[in-house]
């Protein structure tokens, strides 16, 4: 299992396509014109290939789509939620289990729930709907990932770790009572898609225990965070995806999860937690905000893809291709001296903006403009992930997190290797003319979640 022999060529052939349009410079320069040089405000028909995010996109198994045509339709109790909770319950090993729409559904739920006023929540790193919603009920975030996460050089292989010194700070400091839980994303988004080591985990689980607080796991991308785990910790290479992946819910005590990533659907969530009392209100809460405790904001069929889903999620050939394709791409832009996060992570290839863009300051929106300038030169979207993402902190200052990247995310199943090529190829190109590039500033902010929708302009 765990030498690599052999190349990870797809363990699937594909059966119908969808053809891509690629738009002329003009068109492109125009398109981001119109779109405030936010990615996020393209129309997708102007995209040649989108790697904008790993939300959503994912390319469905036949399995998949046969499994959407016995949705039963029904308002409550269908026959798909029950297909549903005896999968992820024989897969994950939570008890109970709550649909919703996607994964900010279960954490607007799980954080009213959880959060007073004052309390603080420990997470290794944030992710900008999770820490939203736990300011939004009070609470505050603080950061206690190791210190290396913030670093893109560091070739550490589990930079998703806690720092357990910080955590047994910030308890000394507020008292465990005002710590509801700690959130523990697998494979750390914002870090470059990060895991977290096996060994960190059961020891912050003893940690936790000692002093009375939950961990609440974000298992998003549990699978691809597993698989390094089955690649890179030792005393794991000979276990399988799907065994991992279990015993790393083990140690956590619930669990939100968007399964628009990890579990192969296009639209899906849910919460899911070993206690009864918190379980009991998270179903009186669901049917405020999403739907009944059933169908949480989904169609039957969308329940039934999502566990046909997640079996498939697991598996170590699907696994072993996907991250492979994460690693090619990555590999190759490494090859053109292009400054990536490293290690290679699960989900997508992170550039390093402030070592692509050294001249401009993280006031004039390095990674912001690194994406715009790479979807003019080929119609590739990619996405901030920088000081736009961060935000502002409740009083109001912006926060300047040390990172400061592009995300250059790789939907499930979707594109083929000379995709790849293409990619790293037109971000050369890119880097080649680095020094034309100039930085930008921003010219419409909203108040939440800035980066979806704010506009921006070059500056002259
Ligand atoms: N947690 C993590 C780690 C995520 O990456 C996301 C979504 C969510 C929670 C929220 O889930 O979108 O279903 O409500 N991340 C997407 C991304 C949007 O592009 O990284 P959601």
């Amino acid at each position: 299992m765990k030498t690599i022999k052999r190349s990870w060529a797809e363990p699937y052939k594909i059966k119908m396509v969808e053809l891509l349009k690629m738009n002329s410079s003009a068109q492109r320069k125009k398109a981001m014109k119109d779109a405030g040089y936010n990615t996020f405000l393209l129309k997708s028909d102007d995209v040649y290939i989108d790697l904008l995010t790993d939300s959503g996109t994912s390319a469905m198994s036949d399995h998949q789509w046969s499994g959407m045509m016995m949705g039963d339709e029904a308002y409550a109790g269908s026959r798909n939620f029950y297909n549903l909770e005896r999968v992820a319950k024989e897969v994950y090993g939570y008890k109970y289990l709550i649909p919703t729409h996607q994964g900010r559904g279960a954490e607007n739920i799980l954080s009213k729930i959880l959060i007073k006023k004052g309390d603080i929540i420990p997470g290794n790193m944030y992710f900008t709907t999770t820490r939203l919603h736990q300011e939004l009920a009070g609470g505050k975030f603080e950061d206690i990932i190791i210190d290396s996460a913030h670093d893109p050089e560091n070739e550490f292989p589990f930079k998703g770790n806690v720092d357990l010194n910080k955590l047994e700070k910030l308890i000394k400091k507020h008292g465990a009572d005002k710590i509801p839980y700690i959130s523990i994303a697998t494979s750390v988004n914002m870090a470059g898609g990060q895991p977290i080591s096996m060994k960190n985990l059961k020891e912050l689980r003893a940690l936790t225990k000692k002093h009375n607080i939950l961990i609440i796991h974000d298992m998003t991308r549990v699978a691809e965070n597993a698989f390094f785990i089955q690649q890179k910790e030792k005393g794991y290479e000979m276990r399988s995806v799907k065994e991992i992946v279990k015993e790393i819910c083990s140690y956590t005590d619930g669990a939100t999860m968007s399964a628009k990533k990890d579990a192969l659907v296009n639209i899906g969530g849910f919460l899911t937690i070993n206690d009864w009392n918190i379980y009991e209100e998270a179903r009186n809460m669901v049917v405020v905000y999403e739907g009944l405790h059933t169908y949480g904001g989904l169609a039957g069929r969308d329940m039934e893809a999502m566990a046909i889903g997640i079996g498939e999620s697991v598996s170590d050939d699907h696994i072993r291709a996907r991250v492979g394709q994460v690693i090619y791409l990555g590999e190759k832009m490494l090859s053109y001296g292009i400054p990536i996060v490293k290690p290679i992570g699960g989900h997508g290839i992170f550039i390093d903006a402030k070592k692509f863009l050294p001249h401009i300051s993280q006031d004039n929106f390095p990674a912001q403009t690194l994406a715009a300038e790479i979807y003019l030169d080929s119609g590739v979207r990619t996405m901030e992930r920088g000081i736009v993402s961060a935000g502002r902190k409740t009083n109001g200052e912006n926060y300047y997190p040390k990172l400061e990247l592009v995300r250059f995310t790789i939907p499930r199943r979707v594109y083929t290797q000379a995709h790849m090529d293409v990619i790293a190829e037109s971000t050369r190109s890119v880097f080649e003319r680095k020094n034309k590039i100039k930085g930008m500033q921003m010219i419409y902010e909203p108040k939440y979640l800035r980066f979806f929708q704010a506009r921006f302009e070059k500056i002259k």
